[in-house]
């Protein structure tokens, strides 16, 4: 298995050799009902590069990312999975205020789909922006063999000289470049920082370089499905300014003053400029270290100035504070963590407590026998889906969300089905109130969130690094 200095070592030294084009955007295929076709099946992908040996992955249509669907705002979407795939599997649509039944969650809004069936998503996409679509069954394993991919609702910019979407994956890759099996399910990886990587790529391949126009403004949208990595970034020779978060757009472009903060599942737009020809780049910040992940070469424009930018941000429901639901989630568990014991909540939800759950239902459990059932991690005492939600909400209702972060490690926590502002760190409040699906909140930290329950349906809440919500962090909530 490489090491680390072995891959920032390759990561540099790929830096240097002939930019790949990246791998080719297949388009899904359409069926005679008017459905995009996406099979889950196994696939070959050069993760390291071309001319290095070919990685086998697990894929939407054969390409890693899957291939981008893409819908205008408030269109219907139609896609059917089919699954090739050895495992049962689903599709979760990672952003979308979506209808409940059609939100790809294994266990909680649909059974999961068995080898050589299908299942037919069928849903609107009311906001648009930068959305990402990938396996809700198991994703501690699926997501970590590829099964993840782009979904573009348009309609919320105007002006935009190119369009770049950057999916930042870090892969753990043995020798000849095959993914690291044996380590799937490593309860050192659950009870820690979850599965990281030693090779990371920029949409399945490494150091992708892409052309932008110079003169003009130019769209990055970036996408972290990482299991659990969160990445630093920055920008070198080149003027970034960020348009929009998780998917929604601001009304105006704002300064990035230091490093961009990408958490697993989390998204970034982008506008970036420059006046003149020439190089840029993305790089990682590691500690000390700077990785190159992608190239950009500005090109000459067609001349002038191009059209004029405009952001059209998406309406979302305002949450009203002064008469919200409060409701406080303590975040629990991991390694050198205070926690004694949680009770067990089930364990078949999302692929959690792979180690099987016989001793269900209720009793607390000290954390040597909850970690003998595969949990590391609580939510309110509870390791697991409980079996009442977190909290229920009459439809419309506001809530108030206090997140607290009892443990020594970061966690992205992620509500389905809504998007919610973040008004506070330790409180502080936190600048522009972001809409966001998905928030990192750091060792130690609170971190207050509002939201209106509009959307009927049973949601999960989680900490989207892969192996935290498999091993505990995950819970519900219902909104009648
Ligand atoms: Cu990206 Cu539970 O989701
Ligand atoms: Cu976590």
């Amino acid at each position: 298995m490489m090491n680390r200095r072995q891959f920032l070592l390759s990561s540099t030294a790929a830096a240097g050799v002939a930019g790949l084009a990246g791998v080719p955007i297949m388009a899904p295929a359409r069926a005679a009902d008017g459905f995009t076709e996406i099979r889950a099946m196994r696939a070959k992908a050069p993760l390291l590069g071309r001319d290095s040996p070919m990685t086998d992955v697990w894929s939407y249509n054969g390409v890693v990312p899957g291939p981008v669907v893409r819908a205008a705002r408030g269109e219907t979407i139609r896609v059917r999975l089919i699954n090739e795939l050895d495992d049962p599997t689903t599709i979760h649509w990672h952003g979308i205020r979506i209808d409940n039944a059609m939100d790809g969650v294994a266990g909680l809004t649909q059974e999961p789909v068995k080898p050589g069936d299908s299942f037919d998503y069928v849903f609107t996409a009311p906001d648009a922006g930068t959305y990402w679509y990938h396996s809700h069954n198991k994703s501690w394993e699926q997501m970590a063999r590829g099964l993840y991919g782009r979904l573009i609702v348009e309609g919320d910019a105007e002006g935009f000289a190119t369009d770049h979407i950057l999916m930042i994956d870090d892969w753990r890759l043995g020798d000849g470049g095959a993914i690291d099996e044996r380590s799937m399910g490593s309860m050192m990886d659950w009870s820690h920082g979850g599965r990281l990587g030693n090779w990371v790529t920029v949409n399945g391949t490494s150091y992708p370089e892409l052309e932008l126009t110079a003169g003009a403004a130019n769209r990055l949208r970036l996408v972290n499905p990482s299991n659990a990595r969160i990445y630093e970034l920055e920008f070198k020779g080149l003027e970034a300014q960020l348009i929009g978060l998780d998917g929604q757009v601001f009304d105006r472009p704002r300064p990035l003053d230091g490093p961009l903060v990408l958490s697993p599942a989390q998204r970034a737009d982008l506008m970036v400029t420059t006046g003149s020809e020439g190089e840029a780049e993305l790089l990682a910040l590691n500690g000390s270290d700077r990785v190159g992940l992608a190239g950009f070469r500005f090109m000459r424009g067609d001349g002038g100035n191009g059209p004029a930018l405009l952001l059209k941000p998406n309406t979302l429901p305002e949450p009203d504070l002064d008469d919200a639901l409060g409701v406080r989630l303590d975040m629990q568990g991991g390694a050198m963590g205070m926690m004694q014991g949680a009770r067990m909540g089930r364990g078949d939800m999302s692929g959690g407590g792979m180690m099987g759950s016989g001793m269900m239902g209720g009793g607390m459990m000290g954390m040597r026998d909850l970690v003998q059932n595969g949990f590391a991690w609580a939510f309110n005492g509870v390791a697991g889906m409980p079996d009442k939600p977190l909290f229920a909400a009459p439809r419309g209702k506001s809530v108030r969300l206090t997140m607290v972060n009892d443990t020594r490690w970061p966690h992205a926590m992620h509500l389905h089905g809504h998007h919610f502002r973040v008004y506070s760190r330790n409180g502080r409040p936190e600048a522009q109130t972001p809409w966001r699906d998905t928030v990192l909140t750091n060792a130690g930290e609170t971190v207050e969130i509002g939201f209106v329950a509009d959307n009927s349906g049973k949601w999960l809440i989680h900490c989207h690094m892969a192996e935290h919500m498999a091993a505990g962090m995950v819970s519900w909530f219902d909104v009648a």
